[in-house]
């Protein structure tokens, strides 16, 4: 598995994407990003996935895969712990974008918005920062946005019964239901589960419940279009 590196990563795609511009239009060429190309041209709707640092990150191309397959265009968002969880050059073939995550210098230009958000596997950490409104990483900060813009966001999180019986998470999820942000933790979604086990869940994780509480990335098509 290559290790991610800090800041964006630089396979083959990594010119022309994260820069709002349309992917592959800088790259010239290569299958997997052409592919994305079309994807994005052909009126697909934008999904960001906020991965952040807990053991089901390294398995969230299966989101990406089902995402896809929904008709959603993929962009892959991983906050910087999240990083050394995620094989960067698998995800990065798989959407044709480079993982994201860090803010863009002001000279680079913005890219394109997000249709959805879903936050999986969401950790303690960035789920305690997101009802707080903090904004210190680039996953923080979209999701801070999000509401403002009208964005809906879908969180399924990933954290034991120790941290998940906290005072302080536990209004965090009371506020953030508040904002309207769905999080699916608990029956029907998530569980938390003991302290010491998440290895052993890794593979049960329940990506496809994120999906379903998502639209369809595909778009609809309007009474006068048809
Ligand atoms: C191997 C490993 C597994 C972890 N698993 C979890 C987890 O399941 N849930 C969680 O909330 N934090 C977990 N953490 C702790 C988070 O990585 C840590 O809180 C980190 O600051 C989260 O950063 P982020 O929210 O920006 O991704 C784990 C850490 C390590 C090293």
């Amino acid at each position: 598995m290559r290790m991610a590196r800090t800041g964006e990563a630089t396979a083959g795609v990594a010119r022309g994407v994260g820069t709002g511009c349309p992917v592959g239009a800088e790259v010239g060429g290569g299958g997997a990003v052409v592919d994305q190309n079309r994807r994005m041209s052909d009126g697909s709707r934008v999904l960001y996935i906020i991965v952040c640092a807990a053991g089901p990150a390294g398995s969230v191309g299966r989101l990406v895969g089902l995402a896809q397959n929904a008709g959603w265009a993929v962009q892959v968002v991983a906050t910087p712990s999240a990083l050394a969880f995620v094989d960067v050059g698998a995800i990065e073939e798989q959407t044709g974008r480079p993982v994201r995550s860090r803010y863009r210098k002001p000279s680079e230009p913005r890219s394109r918005r997000a249709d959805a958000i879903i936050v999986a596997p969401a950790t303690y950490n960035t789920i305690n920062k997101f009802a707080q409104g903090i904004a210190d990483t680039y996953a923080l900060g979209l999701l801070a946005e999000a509401s403002g813009l009208g964005i809906p966001v879908v969180v399924l999180p990933f954290v034991n019964s120790a941290l998940a019986d906290r005072v302080p998470f536990r209004r965090s999820l009371e506020q953030l239901r508040a904002e309207g942000i769905r999080i699916l933790f608990g029956p029907g979604g998530s569980e938390p589960h003991a302290p010491g086990t998440g290895g052993d869940l890794v593979d049960t994780f329940p990506w496809h419940l994120a999906l379903r509480a998502t639209a369809s990335g595909r778009r609809q098509t309007t009474h006068q279009e048809r």
